[in-house]
């Protein structure tokens, strides 16, 4: 099994609910190490390049001014299998359907507000790490 690291944001809503300190409990707890880590606000055009696979679905304005409205937590986390493994602590996208025991179940409030991102493949999560960070923030 290799180890894997995987881009995880804390969205805007957990962040105004402060739930970040909850949500960080819970990634180490499930065995992950935090190897990079910062507090940030996106503009609009950095949201909009974050999420531009979703630029022709009818919810990517509502998701860039959402992800736009306040501060959220860029993490890079490690762990065996990390990338599948994140992805299954998060839950389902919609938290009304998600799994009991999963961050989007405790911690999200719907489709749209539902705490945390997750990179959904290895590829992605190159990608999506090297988006916010650059060598000397990873500390691994
Ligand atoms: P994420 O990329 O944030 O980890 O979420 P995901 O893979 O579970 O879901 P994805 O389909 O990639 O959607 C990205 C984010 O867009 C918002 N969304 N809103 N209003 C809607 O119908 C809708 N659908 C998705 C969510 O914030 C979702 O996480
Ligand atoms: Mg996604």
């Amino acid at each position: 099994m290799d180890i894997q690291q995987t881009l995880s944001i804390i969205k805007p809503d957990a962040m105004k609910s402060k739930l970040s300190g909850k949500i960080i409990n819970f990634i180490e707890e499930k065995g992950f190490s935090i190897i990079a880590q910062k507090k940030i606000i996106l503009v609009q055009k950095q949201a909009e390049a974050f999420y531009s696979v979703h630029n022709e679905r009818p919810f990517f304005q509502e998701l860039v001014s959402f992800m736009i409205s306040g501060p959220i937590l860029v993490q890079i986390i490690e762990a065996k299998e990390g990338v599948s493994l994140y992805r299954k602590i998060m839950g389902s996208t919609n938290p009304k359907e998600a799994e009991e025991g999963t961050i989007r179940k405790l911690y999200g409030t719907d489709i749209q507000c539902n705490a945390v991102h997750g990179s959904d493949s290895l590829e992605n999560a190159n990608i999506e790490s090297s988006f916010f960070f650059n060598k000397l923030e990873i500390i691994s």
